[in-house]
């Protein structure tokens, strides 16, 4: 065991000069907003969209199902959690009746009153379709409906593509801070 330091920006985005793009959702697609029967389906998603991703060497409980549910446990029960930015994603195949969730997205108001967003992922075999725009902008929608006026992320360097899809939003790198993580080395 190793101790590494993760290099992360925090960017930010002003929700004042946000101007919503309303993205459209694929065919096939469903947005539910948060209620409680749906803990088990974000950590799942959570997980399943992290487990091999930089994230989840810089936040073990992101690579393991079970971190993931006492995560999600814990985001829900914060101070300020806000039901307005946390949304899941649904699939559903037309005439099927069952769906696959396959999107999650928390958000915070944090003790400055500033939009906080947890984690975002997208499974998978569902990136690459503006699901993450959607979940960003249904994010930012809930924040500037709460009366929020700025909303922040932090993201590690190395996760180029999630870095790219923040400043198409909008979002701006405004500082660099370091994590610090055990590294387990095989
Ligand atoms: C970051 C993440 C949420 C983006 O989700 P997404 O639904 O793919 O997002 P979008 O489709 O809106 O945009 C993703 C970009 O990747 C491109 N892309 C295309 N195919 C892709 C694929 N198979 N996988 C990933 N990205 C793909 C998209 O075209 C888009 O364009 P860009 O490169 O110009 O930015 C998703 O990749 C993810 O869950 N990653 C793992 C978890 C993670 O790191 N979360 C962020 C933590 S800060």
């Amino acid at each position: 065991m190793a101790m590494t330091y993760f290099k992360r920006f925090r960017m930010e985005i002003d929700l004042i000069g946000w101007r919503d793009p309303a993205p459209e959702m694929p065919p096939g697609y469903a947005a539910h907003r948060w209620d409680e029967s749906l803990v088990e389906a974000h950590a799942e998603v959570k997980f399943q969209s992290f487990r091999y991703e930089i994230d989840a060497n810089v936040f073990p409980c992101l690579g393991d199902r079970d971190g993931c549910l006492r995560l999600m446990n814990e985001i829900a029960r914060r101070d300020g959690f806000l039901d307005s930015a946390t949304w899941l994603l649904e699939y559903r195949r037309f005439g099927e009746p069952n769906g696959t969730f396959c999107g999650t997205i928390q958000g915070i108001e944090d003790a400055y009153g500033l939009g906080s967003i947890q984690n975002i992922g997208v499974t998978p075999g569902h990136r690459g379709r503006g699901l993450g725009s959607i979940l960003l902008a249904n994010a930012l929608r809930g924040f500037r409906a709460a009366g929020l006026r700025k909303a922040f992320l932090e993201v590690t360097a190395q996760n180029i593509g999630a870095i790219r899809l923040y400043q198409r939003v909008g979002f701006r790198k405004v500082r660099t801070v370091y994590k610090a993580a055990e590294v387990v080395y095989a």
